[in-house]
């Protein structure tokens, strides 16, 4: 624990990741109190991508080149902080350095570094992928240990957090991330981009769970691992048979729902199997998939069987956004001098 840490800070933090452009003033007490958000502003360019059916990573980072100074601007003036007052109410400048899209994250960084050195303040570079976990630092204050499961477009990473600053990895995908099956799933599904709530929403349509008793007690689709002695994870052989049983039954909401249980399965016994091995104090999700509203019931259930505490971002911070970066330099709070803050598009979570 930072004894140092005991008086207020307020961070402008921003995310320029991959498709949304975002920046939010957050207050941290303690490191033994939940921040406060000032301002939160995302702005997306997801409705591009909807119409090329995923992302273009150059139409991407000319979005974030539009965007970051009016984002900038809006965060500022929501938090009630107006130009002139800027170096008293700022404390430090946060970063979301990588991993990403090289082209979308160096307009955050550039941006960041510019401002700490026009402003002489302090620069926190964060991890995106860290940080979606800090997401669930908001309204609470999880205790540590915790095992912590980030499910986003690009990332399936399974942790143990023992501390902060101090991450464990238990295990990853081996080939496509769990929101990247989705995406992929509901393209050869026929449904929009992104994947992840159209699948959700074609599935809710027809299934309730009480649908389904007595009507298909056996999966059609597999459960990549599932008995394997591994904290890892494999979504791409999903596609391959989704496309085949696409093929033999056709019936595009029966499948919506069938992906949408193979991949919530897989990431729920995982969990519980590092609870089982671990015994964390929490458990907590994070990133675009945690979204998912079975993945939040499925796994809400086993957790209150085990009497364990989860911890589930609000959905509009499960999705890239900027708070989550500044709760994450809050917490780890790490400045180093703005020269070397660099955008790192391969950064690993560990
Ligand atoms: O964390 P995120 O916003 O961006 C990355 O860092 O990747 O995650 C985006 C991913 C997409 O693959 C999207 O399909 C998925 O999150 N997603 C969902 C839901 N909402 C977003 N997946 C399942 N169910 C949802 N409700
Ligand atoms: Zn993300």
């Amino acid at each position: 624990m930072r004894l140092w840490l005991k008086f207020s800070m307020k961070i402008l933090a921003i995310e320029t990741s991959c498709d949304e452009t975002a920046a939010a003033v957050i207050e941290g007490v303690a490191v033994t109190k939940p921040v406060r958000i000032l301002s939160n502003v995302v702005a997306s360019s997801e409705e591009m991508h909807r119409q090329t059916g995923g992302i273009v990573p150059e139409v991407a980072s000319r979005e974030q080149l539009k965007a970051i100074i009016p984002v900038l601007d809006q965060a500022l003036a929501e938090a009630r902080i107006s130009k002139s007052e800027i170096r008293n109410k700022i404390d430090a400048v946060a970063v979301t350095v990588g991993p990403g899209l090289i082209g979308s994250l160096l307009v955050g960084v550039e941006t960041a570094r510019a401002l700490a050195y026009a402003w002489n303040k302090p620069l926190i570079p964060v991890n995106h992928l860290v940080a979606h976990l800090y997401a669930n630092w908001v309204g609470a204050v999880p205790e540590l240990p915790a095992v912590g499961l980030v499910v986003s477009g690009g990332h399936t990473e399974l942790v143990l957090m023992k501390d902060h600053g101090k991450l464990e990895l238990l295990g990853r995908t081996r080939d496509d991330a769990a929101g990247e099956c989705f995406d992929k799933c509901a393209r050869l599904l026929g449904l929009p981009y992104p994947g992840g709530p159209a699948i959700a929403a074609a599935a809710a349509k027809i299934l309730k769970r009480s649908d389904l008793v007595g009507k298909q007690q056996s999966p059609t689709l597999p459960r990549p691992l599932i008995r394997e002695n591994t904290y890892d994870f494999s979504f791409s052989g999903l596609k391959t048979a989704l496309r085949l049983a696409s093929l033999a039954q056709g019936k595009p909401r029966e499948l919506a729902h069938e992906v949408q249980e193979a991949i919530v399965e897989v990431l729920v016994e995982r969990v519980v199997r590092a609870v089982e091995e671990f015994r964390p104090r929490s458990v907590l999700l994070g990133g675009g998939v945690a979204a998912n509203l079975r993945l939040r019931e499925e796994l809400d259930h086993r957790c209150q069987m085990l009497d364990l505490r989860l911890f589930i971002p609000p959905k509009e911070l499960c999705t890239d956004n900027a708070v989550m970066i500044g709760a994450a330099a809050f917490y780890n709070y790490s400045p180093i001098p703005w020269q070397k803050v660099k955008a790192n598009p391969g950064l690993e979570i560990v």
